[in-house]
Parts: structure tokens; C-alpha cells; sequence
């Protein structure tokens, strides 16, 4: 069965990839490189043995589009293609609608047009807003706090729109926690253009002493040591995730799971274990709070096990320790 992936070299698509050829699926990838680098198709290669067709163009291109699903009978389309900056999309939300919107329409007129009819979508658990309470069900209300996020919970009722429209048409909406973690190969991890802003790669450059230490936004929040507490999920777990979706496929409706852990880790806990699983000195600072940020964040993953048969495996040591690997072999 062959399978598109949009945003296929990028952090979470490249684990996914590798996951998908492992399990016996065909991979075609678009990508076009804005946040990601050609090698990491010899390094999908490396790992698996196999090298995925890949594509270097951008998702808005509908000719380009078009040529895939004329070359490959395209079954299901896992779409990772995206911008994903919190702060950049409050700074420049027409380019994140231009590219998050647009591209998905895009991608989905072309799915009409060569009647395919099942797509894999990458949401995030900033569709809850603030949440009400932790742990979150995916019957939480809806809500978002910045463009980011709009684009977000916009794609997820663009999909329920064409659902509408098609009862043949299969959405399987992904809500993402915390990724960090790498491949146990160390050849796929994430790489982050320019200064990050998410809390695992901000560890890794005070780590390689790129900076003085770990800014901690905020230590007074109502949580079991003042700072904010998420969901940290391995991607590898993630990428399976995608497999067992896959089991969806086909039945004509719109299937929404958390993939998360279920357990909530502070800042102060993640960056101590990654200093005791790594033997590194990263050193905390404290400063106020990040404006925007939420106290507690995690997931009742309890329906993707239900559904799909999934669950997280990977614990926060293996997550840390593969983060600061990756990064290593990096140099
Ligand atoms: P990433 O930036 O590493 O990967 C995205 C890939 O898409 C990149 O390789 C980039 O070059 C490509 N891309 C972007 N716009 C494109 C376009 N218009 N056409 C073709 N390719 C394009 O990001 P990631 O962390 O792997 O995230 C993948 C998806 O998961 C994104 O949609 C993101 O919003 C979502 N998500 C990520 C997180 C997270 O914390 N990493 C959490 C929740 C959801
Ligand atoms: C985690 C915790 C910070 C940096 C974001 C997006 C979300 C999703 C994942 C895509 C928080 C604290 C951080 C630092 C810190 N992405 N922190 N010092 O904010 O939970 O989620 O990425 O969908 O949409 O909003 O992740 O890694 O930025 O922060 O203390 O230097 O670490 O306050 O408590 P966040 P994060």
C-alpha cells in the first residue's frame, strides 16, 4: 500500500517514515526543505534499507501535487506539512494561514480530483486552549490561544467539512503532545533552524553551552513544583502511532485520538533527568512566566488504546538520553 507523506524529512515525518517502510508500506514524501534537509532520505535508507520516492516541492503546487497522484496510486496521505512556530505565527499569522490553510486545501483538491480518500493529520494538543482540567479527553471543548493554532483547529473543521461532503472521505485527526526524543540510531532527530523556542531543544544548546543555562518561565503555577508541567511523548512512539491510525483507513469517518503519554512531567523534572541520564550540568535560571503558556497539559490517552491498540512505551530517561545523542552525533 503506498502511502504520501507530506512534510516527510521533517522531525516527526522522517520517524514516521521509517516506521511505515519498517511495517511493510510504500512512502512517497513531499517536502520542500523550508525546515528540513535532503540527507535525511539516505539516512531513512540507512535505517531501513529501503529509499522512499521522494519529491522536493512544496504542498501549495497543485501541478506538483498533481504529477504524485498521476505517477503513484496514492491510498492514504499522512500530512505533516507545516508551519509550527507558536511565536512566528502571532508575528506573521498570513504566512502560517497562507501555508498551513492554503497548502492543506491544496493537497485536499488534489486528493478529490485522484480520488483519494483517506488522510492522516497532524494536530496538536493546543486545540484545548487552556484546559479546564488535566488529564484531557478529546471531548474537551475546542480552542486556541494564538494563529498557530487556529490553523490547527481550522484544518481539523476543514476535514470534517469534507467528511461531510463525502461520507466516503476518512480523516484521522492526531493531537500531538510534547514530542522530543530521537531515532536509536541517532541518524533522525530534530533540528531546529535558528533559535527554538520549545523546552527539549533549548535544553540540548545549554547543554552544548551555546547558552548559560535553562530560562524556567515561571515557578509559580499550581503545579507539584511550581513549573509548568506537559506531556512529553518519544517520537518514536509518536511515528508508531501513525501505524496503528492506518487501521482506520477506509471506514469512512473522522476518527480524532490524543497521543500522548498520560503522565505530566515538569520543567524542573525534565531537565534534572536529562542532566542525570547524560551526565551534563544544565544549568536552570529562573525567570517569570512565558506569556501564553498554561499550567498543566497532558492526555488521557486511554481511546487510542481502545481504538487502535496504541500506547506509549518510551520513558522520559530514554527521551532525554536519545535528545542529547542525536544531538551529539550532530557534530
Ligand atoms: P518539522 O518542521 O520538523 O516538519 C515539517 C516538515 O514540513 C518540514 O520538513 C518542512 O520542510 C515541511 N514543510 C513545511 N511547509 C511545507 C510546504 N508548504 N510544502 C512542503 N513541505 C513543507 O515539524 P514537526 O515537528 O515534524 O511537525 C510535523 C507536524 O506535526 C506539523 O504539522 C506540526 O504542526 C505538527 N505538530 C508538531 C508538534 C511538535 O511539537 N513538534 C506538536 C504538535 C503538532
Ligand atoms: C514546555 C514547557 C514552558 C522553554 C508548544 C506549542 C504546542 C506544541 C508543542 C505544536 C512549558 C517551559 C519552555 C524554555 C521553559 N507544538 N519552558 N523554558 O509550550 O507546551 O507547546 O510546543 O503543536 O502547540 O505551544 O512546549 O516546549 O515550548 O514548553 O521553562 O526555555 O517548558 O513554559 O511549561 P509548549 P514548550
Amino acid at each position: 500500500m503506498k502511502i504520501l507523506v507530506t512534510g516527510g524529512t521533517g522531525f516527526i515525518g522522517s520517524h514516521t517514515c521509517v516506521e511505515l517502510i519498517e511495517s511493510g508500506y510504500e512512502v512517497v514524501i513531499i517536502d520542500n526543505l523550508y525546515n528540513s534537509s535532503a540527507d535525511v532520505i539516505d539516512k531513512i535508507e540507512k535505517i531501513t534499507g529501503v529509499r522512499p520516492v521522494f519529491y522536493e516541492a512544496d504542498i501549495r503546487d497543485a501541478d506538483a501535487l498533481d504529477r504524485i497522484f498521476t505517477a503513484h496510486d496514492i491510498e492514504a496521505v499522512i500530512h505533516f506539512a507545516g508551519l509550527k512556530a507558536v511565536g512566528e505565527s502571532v508575528e506573521k499569522p498570513l504566512l502560517y494561514y497562507e501555508w498551513n490553510i492554503g497548502g492543506t486545501v491544496t493537497l485536499l483538491q488534489q486528493m478529490q480530483k485522484h480520488g483519494c480518500k483517506n488522510i492522516v493529520f497532524s494536530s496538536s494538543a493546543t486545540v484545548y486552549g487552556a484546559p479546564k482540567s488535566v488529564p484531557i479527553t478529546e471531548d474537551f471543548p475546542l480552542s486556541t490561544t494564538n494563529p498557530y493554532g487556529s490553523t490547527k483547529l481550522m484544518i481539523e473543521n476543514i476535514l470534517q467539512d469534507v467528511h461531510v461532503s463525502d461520507p466516503y472521505f476518512c480523516a484521522i485527526l492526531l493531537r500531538y503532545f510534547n514530542p522530543i526524543g530521537a531515532h536509536p540510531s541517532y541518524l533522525l532527530g530534530e533540528k531546529p533552524n535558528g533559535i527554538p523556542n520549545n523546552l527539549m531543544p533549548r535544553i540540548i544548546c545549554a547543554a552544548k553551552g551555546e547558552t548559560e543555562g535553562i530560562t524556567v518561565f515561571g515557578t509559580d503555577y499550581d503545579t507539584k513544583d511550581g513549573t509548568g508541567v506537559r506531556d512529553y511523548i518519544h517520537v518514536v512512539d509518536l511515528a508508531k502511532g501513525h501505524i496503528k491510525a492506518l487501521q482506520k483507513i477506509n471506514t469512512g469517518k473522522v476518527h480524532i485520538y490524543n497521543l500522548g503519554t498520560g503522565v505530566g512531567y515538569s520543567v524542573f523534572e525534565l531537565v534534572d533527568t536529562f542532566n542525570k541520564v547524560n551526565g551534563t550540568n544544565v544549568k536552570k535560571i529562573i525567570c517569570d512566566r512565558r506569556p501564553g503558556d498554561i499550567a498543566e497539559c497532558y492526555a488521557n490517552p486511554q481511546k487510542a488504546l481502545d481504538e487502535i491498540g496504541w500506547k506509549a512505551q518510551l520513558g522520559i530517561e530514554e527521551m532525554c538520553k536519545s535528545s542529547w545523542e542525536f544531538a551529539k552525533h550532530q557534530d
